[in-house]
């Protein structure tokens, strides 16, 4: 008898005909609409695999209603949507899907940073809007990129590709991260430093670490203090790692110059946000992974990972 599994989103085709060679599959069938709680709560209990997004939370209640669960698969990166703890508790197996949205990713990071740093999208609002009356010296001026100071927070995969893609601007590197890494900084010509003095002394800090208890509010209004007046932070990591509210606060005063942004404590984002109220702030909807190369990717890797546990192997990107 072929394993069923339940797929919280609709996926593209050949990945689905992929998983339906082995399994019986079941699927939420809208592609911007998340699955309903109260469907997925059915669901879960009826299959021997789950395939979700990000845009689930994987609760203890929930793994404890898929009494014959044995692995959920999630097609993401980061896994802070899962009680990892509370599924390994029961036996279920938890992956994820690092390496291939790395370079993807570390782009987005890097086109955010310069999109906000040379204020691009209130500079195509300026024209589009009929107010480009003529050229000026100080019209819509930027900080520079180029020779200018980068601090990564989080030396995984993708800050290491954006250290890689900073050195191409001549930038000086800096990196805080749980642990050091001589090869790494050898091999870039990066350098660790503490919190505070990558705080102080950046003219970009991206936020490219996982998020956990510990990270949550890394960087809140003490953080924001310490930054540079001409600094932009950039998140591309998750919402929470970053306390929206005193990074409003600190944009409206000036403690910081402004900010590139890609993921949100609530996601969807409110449209009536206050951050949203701020030329200085460049929004995105959460789209670090999007080209389509690597979002197929993504879905294909989950797949895999999901075939691998079901079929008894262990799965290659295991979560523990
Ligand atoms: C991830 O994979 O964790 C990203 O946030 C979405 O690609």
């Amino acid at each position: 008898m072929k394993p069923k599994i339940y797929i919280s989103r609709k996926l593209p085709e050949p990945i689905v005909s992929r998983l339906a060679e082995v399994c019986e599959v079941k699927m939420w069938d809208k592609e911007e609409e998340p699955v309903p709680r109260e469907i997925l709560e059915k669901e879960i209990q009826d299959v021997d695999g789950l395939y979700c997004l990000l845009t689930e939370t994987i609760d203890r209640p929930l793994l404890e209603l898929g009494t014959r669960l044995k692995i959920v698969s999630n097609m993401a990166v980061g896994y802070n949507n899962i009680d990892v703890a509370a599924a390994n508790e029961k036996g279920i197996m938890v992956t994820n899907t690092p390496g291939v949205l790395t370079e993807t990713t570390a782009d987005l990071t890097f086109a955010l940073l310069m999109a906000a740093s040379r204020r691009l999208v209130e500079a195509s609002d300026y024209l589009r809007e009929g107010n480009w009356k003529t050229w000026s010296p100080m019209q819509l001026t930027g900080q520079d990129i180029y020779g200018a100071t980068l601090g990564i927070f989080g030396l995984g995969r993708i800050g290491e590709a954006l250290a890689r893609r900073a050195s191409g601007f001549d930038m000086k590197v800096y990196y805080h991260n749980r642990s050091r890494k001589p090869e790494v900084e050898e091999q870039l010509g990066i350098e660790y430093v503490d919190k505070g003095k990558l705080l102080r002394k950046s003219d970009f800090v991206c936020v490219l670490m996982p998020f956990t208890p510990e990270t949550k509010n890394y960087i809140g209004a003490e953080e924001l203090s310490l930054m540079k007046p001409t600094a932009v932070l950039v998140n591309t990591a998750r919402g929470g790692i970053v306390n929206e509210e005193a990074l409003y606060q600190a944009l409206i005063k000036g403690v910081i110059w402004g900010a590139g942004i890609d993921v949100f404590e609530e996601e969807p984002l409110r449209t009536d946000h206050p951050l949203l109220s701020l030329p200085n702030v460049v929004a995105l909807p959460h789209i670090g992974s999007a080209s389509v190369n690597t979002r197929l990717k993504m879905a294909s890797l989950a797949a895999e990972n999901l075939l691998q546990g079901l079929q008894g192997e262990t799965p290659e990107n295991l979560v523990k």
